[in-house]
């Protein structure tokens, strides 16, 4: 192994780089010797990664319902407390949402404070940021004043970006609560009370596709993800931009009796928890788990929402480090 990164560099197609020849103490350190006469050594502290890693990165994800009272932190107690961060970091890694309060509403400022968090923006097509606010001919439903029902943003890629930013630039309207659901809570539920719905929802595959006309996106993927254990690890959800089931898939008359359940299931009051952002507030989820929408608003007012995307796995990273976890 190069010793600053620890990568590999014995590959292990030669079979006498994968036979074990010997092993032997050398002091503290774990020593093995293949036919090949590659040494491999193997010191306590990765001993003990070795040991830790089948746990390390599993979903700690809490399930939540109407009940819950979301995280929330300031924003300045973000950059002026370690401890707080983490704590923060912490709690979006496993609710999957974090509200914040006291952020600046200038025109820079969304950007300003993912790059403040560490945390790089997923540029799409539709630009570095893109705003939610009431426009004279909306491009889509999110630049009107009517309800959005809940949904993931970007349905229409292979891989949604898994994270998302919402920000609150400025809110004169009356109405436009943001409301957010669990999205693994609801499929728990679906599974163990409709488990044929869920099973459909996981294996047949659907398109969603948003587009304008010089901008394009569309991917086809079941709704719901599910890891290699069976345990649900994603949702993808949007009415909006849902493609027709094809007519020749075997199974569309119950498909769409599932995805009612679903639908309906997700906008259910005992799951969702409704908020109002003022001007400076905003939230983080994770988007392959946590669905949002908004109530309808008065049109008179000015309602300013701007979003931008990241990766979850760099929040993930970024916890990581700070409880010193990486090397
Ligand atoms: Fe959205």
């Amino acid at each position: 192994m190069l010793p600053a990164l620890g990568e590999r560099r014995v590959m292990l197609g030669d079979a006498q780089d994968r036979t074990f020849a010997s092993a032997m103490w050398d002091g503290a350190i774990c020593q093995v010797v293949w036919q090949s006469g590659h040494v491999s050594r193997y010191p306590p502290a990765l001993l003990q990664e070795l040991v830790a890693a089948p746990q390390r990165r599993r979903s700690v994800a809490q399930r939540w319902d109407s009940a819950q009272v979301l995280p929330v932190v300031e924003a300045p107690m973000l950059f002026a407390d370690e401890s707080a961060r983490l704590d923060a970091m912490r709690a979006l890694r496993d609710f999957g949402v974090l509200r914040v309060r006291g952020l600046d509403v200038d025109d820079e400022a969304t950007v300003r404070f993912m790059r403040d968090l560490r945390l790089p923006i997923w540029e799409g097509p539709f630009g570095v940021t893109v705003d939610a606010k009431l426009v004279a001919e909306p491009f889509n439903v999110s630049e009107s004043s009517e309800a959005l029902p809940m949904h993931t943003d970007l349905a229409g890629y292979a891989w949604p970006p898994s994270g998302q930013f919402l920000h609150m630039l400025s809110n004169e309207a009356t109405g436009g609560d943001s409301v957010v659901v669990d999205g693994f809570q609801v499929l728990d539920h679906l599974r163990e009370e409709a488990p044929e719905a869920f099973d459909l929802l996981s294996e047949v595959e659907v398109a969603h596709r948003l587009f304008s006309p010089d901008r394009e996106t569309y991917g086809r993927a079941p709704l719901v993800r599910l890891g290699l254990d069976g345990s649900v690890i994603g949702i993808r959800f949007s009415n909006q931009t849902l493609e027709p089931l094809p007519l020749e898939e075997p199974r569309i008359g119950a498909w769409y009796e599932a995805y009612a359940e679903l639908t309906q299931r997700l906008h259910d009051e005992r799951y969702t928890v409704s908020f109002r952002l003022e001007a400076g507030d905003a939230y983080l989820i994770h988007s392959h788990r946590v669905l949002h929408g908004r109530s309808a608003f008065d049109a008179a007012g000015i309602r300013h929402l701007r979003d931008a995307y990241f990766e979850f796995d760099n929040l993930l990273g970024l916890i990581d480090l700070m409880e010193g976890v990486a090397r």
